[in-house]
């Protein structure tokens, strides 16, 4: 499994990976070491004699030197865990080639040649879920970034593009449906049993957008006809007794395709658009041209089955597929290095249009606790890195929320200094200039700069340096001025001591603390060390709001008195403003009673000022349900932590219950009625029954802390009259973290009801595994051996094993259990699928952050992986977690 890099090639012979390796480490890939590729491929045809067991594949490149390129008098083609069974140059059996770790090396004298090499692959042993494998039954493959490699050999990097003629045959009882990239040539009966299909993609693509499916499958087949008039056929393949689940995923791809023309100007381009559910897959879903590729997770819905965040999620994933078709596919990527060129952009793309759909306001927080949930603490630990890398040895380890969620946020800046127009006249040049090619970040930044007018020089910044910039606002009152003194900070990360100031976005404005009257919204940027900003016109010191909508993603020290923050959360008319101004005020709370910095006196007045804040929030006439719930959210124990130089997280659980109980008491009643008045709206998947589902959960959450058997009671009831999965959920989330019958029946129940399928069993795994209940460790052991637990299929090992590492009062167990189940974990799940057990690693790399005696026995456990035989994947993350 641990084939090394290969090395680059002593005669200095110019062809390699996407770059050069590290001359002292030769696994290790560096940005600025990119060389074009000697050869272009212009055309691939291949050739596939399908079997679960054993597929056998004929490839045939047309390759040329390329005139951008330095000389070469051999092409390496990549390869993975395969072998050559036959290679021929211009139909002449050939055997000068040779092998170099796993690729393949061959000869070429002249200046243009078809290279042919034969291969045989086995999906059904394929656990590894990367190039050609079998998933219930059916085929499918995943290539990005480096799977294209394990199917064929080939020059397997994004900048070398290629059209593709695919001939697919197989049992035909056995595969009825063959899919690949494009428009369907031909089809028919073949020798016996057996029947083909022939594809051709018109388009040239990169080799990790090749996609091929066959199966038993069915689908939900409808058509959109694009701005321009064209009929495109839509497809969405699943097997047979899912179809009533596809309906949600098929609006979502046609309001996407809309929405990309209207916004982005961006129109399809294949009169074929085709999208698969597969059960066994390592990522969310992937934009294979023409056939996307997406886990069942993010196809299948109906209210019986998933919830209102399913729902969500599944507009937003088929989004960002659809969207990937322009920024991804058409513009692709030069090297791997660029990956949040179309990652970053897709994300904020998704993220555009999902406000579109929705209430923009809770879309907008809802992202932004993304953003700091994860992005983040890995911003902020020893994995941190820029969404533009420098180097990597497994690029899969850099599909990370940096790469997307800060990405997006990157380019979000320009969208908001720009301002919409001039943006869309950016974006409109980057894909007017770069059709067809594969373009770097610069680029992109680029075409901002002529499309969009903007000055980027100092805002490459954001592209170069990692870690979150920190801003400290102050604001001084004289005689009638108001003075905004703003500082930056970017702190170090690996690699990284020393940082230059960054250009920040702050769109702000004051509030006059009498009138509640607020001055205009000014966008101030950051661009130095330190900056102040006069207003005028202000008898008393105003109440500064700042980064609404949150314009930066940076973190903010504000001095403002907790009075501020309460004026704020009370009466700030940016609702991310506002829902900020009550984080910070529960924030500085918890903050304050962790470090024991809270006498009995000053925690009343904090949780009164808290408790006020809240009923305010309940009471709140003009607040639809939905955002309302957003603003009742307690931040999460991971977010407090990030606040904390070092934390004790056995402290932070308990203070945040703590806290919660209180809430929950005092505002006992008011809980209720909005459980009550919640639960009188029937259910629609309309904007006000979801809202009102929101609530509910919250209301049942802080009474179970508050008043544990009432809110036991409530939910049983909850769940027992539930007449759609997100009540049901929501009920059983609670109940799940309570003693008592109504917990095990209602699990039973659950685990009945839904049985076979293996969607909502991984929701009976995850409850358990991020449940508040005390004996959660010992839960999560048990259910490891359950009959329906296997370490095959990644979203059931997520279902149990993250949402396990996600769950802090579990995970950091003071015995360091928690720890040591999840090294056992990445110990037992590596040699089946390294890319998702190295995802386990990051949770173990914070011990830096973390009270001494956790710290130590964390790294531990690092120590204990890094002594074993690991994948590349993991054995990367590993190191760079011990640092
Ligand atoms: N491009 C895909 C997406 O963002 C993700 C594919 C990642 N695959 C991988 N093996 N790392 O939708
Ligand atoms: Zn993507």
């Amino acid at each position: 499994m641990d084939i090394a890099r290969t090395p680059a090639t002593p005669d200095g012979n110019p062809e390699m990976a996407d770059a050069a390796p590290d001359p002292v480490d030769p696994a290790l890939f560096r940005r600025k070491d990119y060389r074009p590729f000697p050869w272009l491929v212009p055309e691939v045809a291949m050739d596939f004699a399908l079997g679960l067991e054993r597929t056998d594949v004929t490839t045939v490149l047309r390759v040329a030197r390329n005139p951008a390129a330095e000389h070469a008098d051999t092409i390496r083609l990549n390869g993975d865990e395969i072998e050559p069974a036959g290679v021929w140059v211009d139909d002449e059996p050939a055997s000068d080639w040779r092998m170099d770790g796993g690729d393949l090396i061959i000869p070429l004298s002249g200046d243009a040649h078809d290279i042919r090499v034969d291969t045989v692959v086995a999906p059904s042993a394929n656990t590894k879920l990367m190039g050609l494998y079998a998933s219930d039954g059916m085929l499918c493959t995943q290539c990005e970034s480096e799977g294209f490699r394990r199917i064929t050999f080939f020059p397997d990097r994004p900048d070398v593009l290629s059209t593709y003629r695919v001939r697919m045959a197989g049992p035909k009882a056995q595969f009825p449906v063959l899919l690949c990239n494009g428009n369907l040539e031909a089809e028919g009966a073949g020798e016996g049993d057996h029947h083909f299909a022939e594809w051709h993609d018109p388009w040239p693509k990169p080799s990790y957008l090749f996609a091929l499916v066959a199966g038993q499958l069915v689908a939900n087949s409808d058509s959109f006809t694009t701005m321009s008039g064209r009929e495109v056929a839509l497809n969405i393949w699943v097997r047979d007794g899912d179809l009533p689940r596809t309906g949600h995923a098929m609006e979502s791809l046609k309001k996407s395709m809309r929405w990309d023309e209207e916004v982005f100007g961006r129109e399809y381009d294949l009169d074929l658009f085709n999208v698969v559910a597969v059960s066994d897959f390592n990522m969310g879903a992937m934009e294979n041209k023409g056939l996307n590729v997406f886990n069942t997770k993010y196809v299948l819905a109906d209210e019986d089955t998933a919830t209102d965040g399913d729902f969500d999620g599944i507009e937003g994933v088929i989004a960002h597929e659809y969207f990937h078709n322009w920024s991804g596919n058409r513009v692709t990527c030069r090297d791997w290095f660029q990956l949040s060129l179309k990652e970053g952009f897709t994300v904020l793309r998704d993220q555009l249009f999902s406000q579109d759909m929705g209430s923009a306001p809770v879309k907008r927080i809802e992202d932004v606790r993304v953003l700091r949930g994860v992005q983040f603490p890995e911003d902020s630990g020893p994995l941190a890195h820029p969404i533009r890398p420098d180097s990597y040895k497994e690029i899969s380890n850099f599909y990370t929320s940096t790469i997307y969620n800060k990405g997006a946020e990157v380019i979000r800046m320009m969208r908001t200094m720009a301002g919409e127009q001039r943006f869309r006249q950016g974006t409109d040049l980057y894909f007017e200039r770069h059709d067809g090619e594969a373009a770097t970040c610069e680029d992109f930044v680029r075409a901002m700069e002529d499309g969009a007018g903007l000055d980027l020089g100092q805002f490459r910044l954001w592209y170069e340096q990692a870690g979150t910039p920190r801003v400290i606002a102050r604001l001084e009152h004289d005689g009638t001025t108001a003075k905004v003194h703003l500082s930056q900070e970017v702190p170090a990360t690996p690699g990284q001591p020393h940082k230059r100031p960054m250009p920040i976005p702050l769109k702000l404005a004051l509030f006059d603390r009498d009138t509640y009257e607020r001055g205009e919204e000014q966008l101030v940027v950051l661009d130095e060390a330190q900056k102040t900003i006069a207003f005028g016109g202000f008898a008393e010191t105003p109440v500064l709001s700042i980064n609404r909508g949150f314009s930066a993603p940076v973190t903010i020290a504000r001095e403002a008195s907790r009075d501020d923050l309460v004026f704020l959360a009370a009466r700030d008319d940016d609702p991310f403003a506002r829902y900020e101004a009550l984080q910070e005020l529960v924030v500085r709370q918890l903050k304050d009673a962790v470090e024991g910095k809270l006498d009995s006196e000053a925690r009343d007045k904090g949780e009164l000022a808290i408790g006020d804040a809240l009923s305010a929030v309940l009471a709140d006439g003009n607040l639809d349900d939905s955002m309302r719930g957003e603003l009742l959210l307690l931040p999460s124990e991971g977010y407090i932590a990030e606040t904390l130089a070092v934390a004790d997280p056995a402290r932070i659980h308990a203070e945040r219950r703590g806290l919660r109980a209180v809430l929950g008491r005092m505002l006992e009643a008011e809980f209720v009625a909005l459980h009550d008045r919640a639960s009188a709206v029937p259910f629609s998947l309309d904007a006000e029954a979801r809202g009102a589902r929101k609530v509910k959960a919250q209301a049942l959450v802080y009474l179970a802390d508050g008043n544990p058997e009432r809110s036991a009671e409530m939910a049983f009831a909850q769940y027992q009259g539930a007449d759609n999965m997100t009540d049901r959920q929501s009920a059983l989330m609670v109940l799940t973290g309570l003693d008592g019958v109504e917990r095990t029946n209602a699990l039973i129940d659950f685990y009945n009801r839904y049985q076979g399928n293996a969607l909502v069993i991984d929701k009976w795994f995850a409850l358990q595994a991020s449940s508040m209940h005390p004996h959660c460790l010992e839960h999560v052991k048990a259910l490891a051996g359950h009959r329906d637990f296997t370490l095959k299929n990644p979203n059931r090992v997520r279902s149990l094993y993250m949402a396990f590492a996600a769950n802090p009062h579990a995970f950091h167990a003071a015995d360091g259990e928690g720890y040591r189940m999840i090294a056992n974990l990445i110990l037992a799940l590596d040699p089946i699928n390294p890319q998702t057990a190295s995802r386990f690693v990051p949770p173990l790399g914070r011990w830096r952050r973390i009270e001494p005696g956790r710290s130590a026995l964390m790294r531990e456990q690092l120590e204990r992986l890094a002594a074993a035989d690991l994948s590349r994947d993991t054995a990367e993350q590993v190191s760079r977690s011990l640092g």
